[in-house]
Parts: C-alpha cells; sequence; structure tokens
C-alpha cells in the first residue's frame, strides 16, 4: 500500500496560522486540488484533533465520505458510538500497525492528511512513501509545524513540480529507497 503525505504548508512549513486551528491560509488554488486528489485514494489515516474540525454529516464534503477515514487517538473507545466499519473507524494502534492492517484488507492507496502529530509519527516510522505539498507564498511566523516533534526519516527527493496557480506550487517528494507516486493528471481532477 502506498501511503501518501498530503499537505498545505506556508514557505516556513505550518499547516496553520498561529493561534488558530485549520489550515485559513490556504488558496483557492488548494482547495480546489485537494478534494479533487482524494478521489485517488481508497483510505486515509487522520488524527483526532484533523477529525474533529471536518463538517459533521449531513453536510460532511463528498472528498472526505467516500473513503474509509482511520482517525487516530488514544482513547477509541470514546468515540465509539460515532464509529461505522469501512467509513469511519478510530485506532490506538501504533503508525506500522495501521498501515499493515489497511494493507492486509486490500487497501491500496492511503491519503495521510495530518495534523502535524500525525504526519510527524508516520515520517519518524518511514511510512509516508510520497508527499504532496501546497506550497503558499507565505511567512506565518508560528502555528503547527508540518512534523510536531523529532523525525529519524525526514529526507525526500523531488519528483516533479506543479502549479496551481500563478502563486501556488504543488510539490511531489518521494522517500529515497520507495517508487514514486505521480500526481493526478489536470484531467482526472475536475
Ligand atoms: N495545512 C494542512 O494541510 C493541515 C492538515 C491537517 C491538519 N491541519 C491542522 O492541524 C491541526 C491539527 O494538528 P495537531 O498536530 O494539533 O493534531 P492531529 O495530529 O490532527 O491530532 C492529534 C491527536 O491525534 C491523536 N494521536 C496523536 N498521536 C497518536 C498516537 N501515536 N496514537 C494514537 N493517537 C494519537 C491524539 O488524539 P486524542 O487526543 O484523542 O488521544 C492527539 O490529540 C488542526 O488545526 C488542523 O486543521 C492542517
Amino acid at each position: 500500500m502506498k501511503v501518501v503525505l498530503i499537505a498545505v504548508t506556508s514557505l516556513d512549513g505550518r499547516i496553520t496560522p498561529p493561534g488558530q486551528s485549520g489550515p485559513g491560509f490556504a488558496s483557492a488554488a488548494d482547495q480546489a486540488w485537494f478534494p479533487a486528489c482524494l478521489r485517488h485514494f481508497d483510505c486515509s489515516v487522520m488524527g483526532r484533533a484533523t477529525w474533529e474540525q471536518i463538517p459533521r454529516e449531513p453536510g460532511a464534503p463528498a472528498a472526505h465520505a467516500a473513503r474509509l477515514r482511520m482517525v487516530m487517538t488514544r482513547t477509541p473507545e470514546a468515540h465509539a458510538a460515532r464509529a461505522r466499519p469501512g467509513a469511519l473507524e478510530f485506532s490506538d494502534a501504533a503508525p506500522a500497525d495501521i498501515v499493515g492492517a489497511l494493507a492486509g484488507r486490500g487497501f491500496a492507496r492511503c491519503a495521510l492528511l495530518g495534523g502535524g502529530q500525525i504526519y510527524r509519527a508516520f515520517l519518524d516510522a518511514g511510512l509516508v512513501d510520497a508527499l504532496w505539498l501546497t506550497l503558499e507564498p507565505v511567512v506565518l511566523g508560528g502555528g503547527t509545524p508540518l512534523a510536531d516533534g523529532p523525525v529519524r526519516n525526514g529526507r525526500f527527493r523531488l519528483v516533479e513540480t506543479r502549479a496551481l496557480s500563478a502563486d501556488t506550487l504543488l510539490l511531489n517528494y518521494r522517500r529515497p529507497d520507495a517508487a514514486a507516486v505521480p500526481l493526478p493528471s489536470p484531467d482526472t481532477l475536475s
């Protein structure tokens, strides 16, 4: 199974503005790209804090409803009433065990959706095959970092770049020992 870290970051590597939650600095170009690219994945993993920010059904974006969402929390039992097996699950397993279990269930493409704690844990464990980073032209000077703590396996190689707009770049990196995960072609994103 391929694990692709997807994030929008500032020039100084932040995923939220200081003192705020959510990627409020994301451009319209990224807001179009993100849900469209998610259609190319059959499962996703995110932290409980990030999951809390997704609008609740029935207003939930279709982009999030169409695939298994695995939410990492140290108290999965606290969310049991909201779980829907195969659609929304909660886990306190280690990242490697989550990836192994998803692969064992036949999932092929996993979108790693953050936030900073979850990105860090998967990067540190060497489980991220590719990073698809939207780079916005803003310096925030604070906020949640892409990796919220030390990372042992943080080196990547550039595969391709794409301009989402005149100001916003999309960067595709691969882990040095992993095959590239190409960006979806633009004609499959509309
Ligand atoms: N710019 C972007 O692309 C982007 C992407 C994603 C998120 N974000 C933003 O980032 C912020 C959230 O990031 P965050 O770092 O504060 O939180 P997070 O990574 O989304 O979630 C943290 C939570 O995940 C659970 N967790 C963390 N490590 C775990 C482990 N090893 N095992 C089991 N559960 C674990 C814990 O949940 P419990 O407390 O329930 O135990 C923890 O409180 C939000 O504001 C969000 O909007 C931005």
